[in-house]
């Protein structure tokens, strides 16, 4: 019997859909559509595992069951009952519910999924006498309610936990980023693995990780031992661990370096023990630097970093000048170098006095930052150092 194809959505940050959607395409994926942080596609069961597996900037994976308007709560209620719950639950099993709201009509997410549960679990009740009890953590389904306006559409997440958590970090710093950032920064940084890759500011160290996992072809989620469908009624533990084993077999030699450094030798001990914890100790070296002083090493490469933003008021200045003193280490060391810098903080951006040759806009979190691109060339294309008016 031919596998069933469905449609799926895997969502993303703002600025990655194009990535996430290249990704689906040579994973396999069919009617690539690209939304809001999100990309809508179709494909079979062994895909939705791969993509769950195998996918850099998904950050979770729904399989939608139901679309429609609705105009009040009782339409709600309604629509989540005719959902045979049961085809997906066992009425002794756990479940949670998410929601996310944008709409006038319904403002309160948290009142949307205590209604969606109160229709699942009584849909149970009238048909069993007996109801699933609710785990927030770790329940056997996970559904996701999503309102716009009035559309209302109700998704099982086949993700579970989000794809960001890795099972790599064991320890973070202040500001970490988010891992499917960090690997959506170097997709669109175009780094062709076929060079050195420098993260001069480490901190915890997750740009290195991801740059190692990707240059290595690692499957993101190989240290991940939880994910929603291997709790669903339909789990195919052969199928999983086919895709899992042929995930494991596309890996790649690398012949270059990947080093970190940051100035604050704590946050190489973090980055040491995350960078272990990948077991990727062999392929990463980190040491404790000041990237104002720093050596890179023969023959260039790519640099991606994400130095401080000084979201304080009181530490504008001082980001500034941290700023400028980069652009100078880029323009003094760094010839032969394809420079990236994310950063919220746009005064301190302009401060490196150099032209960007691509800015792209992507969210840390809340905060809209610009990801730019320097190009510094060797020798005689040194007139690219024009400072950014
Ligand atoms: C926003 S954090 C980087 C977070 C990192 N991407 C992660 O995922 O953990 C900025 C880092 O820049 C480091 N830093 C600041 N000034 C530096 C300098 N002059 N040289 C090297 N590192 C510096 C800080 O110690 C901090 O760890």
């Amino acid at each position: 019997m031919a596998p069933l194809i469905q449609n799926y959505i895997a969502k993303t940050t703002f600025g990655l859909e194009e990535i996430l959607a290249q990704e689906l395409l040579e994973l396999g994926a069919t009617d690539i559509k690209i939304q809001n942080r999100a990309v809508a596609f179709s494909g079979d069961k062994e895909l939705l595992y791969k993509v769950n597996y195998c996918s850099r900037t998904a950050l979770r994976v729904f399989l939608p069951l139901v679309s429609a308007p609705i105009l009040n709560e009782e339409e709600l209620y309604k629509l989540v009952q005719t959902i045979a719950w049961e085809d997906y639950l066992e009425v002794d099993g756990t479940l949670a519910v998410d929601s996310t709201v944008h709409s006038e009509t319904f403002n309160h997410s948290q009142y949307v999924a205590l209604k969606t549960k109160d229709a699942i679990v009584d849909r149970f009740r009238e048909k069993f006498d007996r109801r699933p009890s609710v785990d927030v953590s770790t329940p056997d389904l996970r559904i996701h309610v999503h309102i716009n306006k009035e559309q209302c559409s109700i998704s099982l997440d086949s993700s579970g936990e989000p794809l960001f958590k890795r099972g790599y970090r064991v320890a973070t710093n202040e500001a970490p980023l988010n891992e499917v950032l960090a690997a959506g920064l170097i997709y669109l940084s175009n780094w062709d693995r076929n060079c050195n890759f420098i993260d001069g500011m480490c901190g915890s160290g997750t740009i290195l990780i991801e740059a190692a996992m990707f240059a290595l072809n690692i499957p993101p989620q190989v240290k991940r031992t939880h994910f929603g469908f291997l709790t669903w009624n339909d789990f195919d533990v052969s199928l999983w661990k086919k895709v899992k084993q042929e995930a494991l077999n596309n890996q790649r030699p690398f012949n270059f370096q990947i080093l970190g450094s940051d100035l604050i030798s704590a946050n190489v001990r973090l980055a040491q023990e995350n960078i272990a914890n990948a077991g990727l100790e062999d392929i990463i070296k980190v040491r404790q630097n000041d990237f104002l002083t720093s050596v890179p090493p023969e023959g260039g490469g790519i640099l991606v970093m994400n130095p401080p933003y000084g979201e304080r008021m009181s530490d504008q200045v001082f980001v500034e000048e941290l700023y400028k003193k980069i652009g100078d280490t880029l323009k003094q060391s760094y010839a032969g170098f394809e420079a990236w810098m994310i950063s919220s903080n746009r005064d301190a951006l302009k401060k490196v006095g150099l032209k960007p040759s691509r800015k792209i806009v992507v969210f840390n979190g809340a905060l809209e930052c610009r990801f730019q691109n320097f190009s510094l060339y060797a020798g005689t294309k040194r007139t690219s150092f024009k400072p950014e008016v």
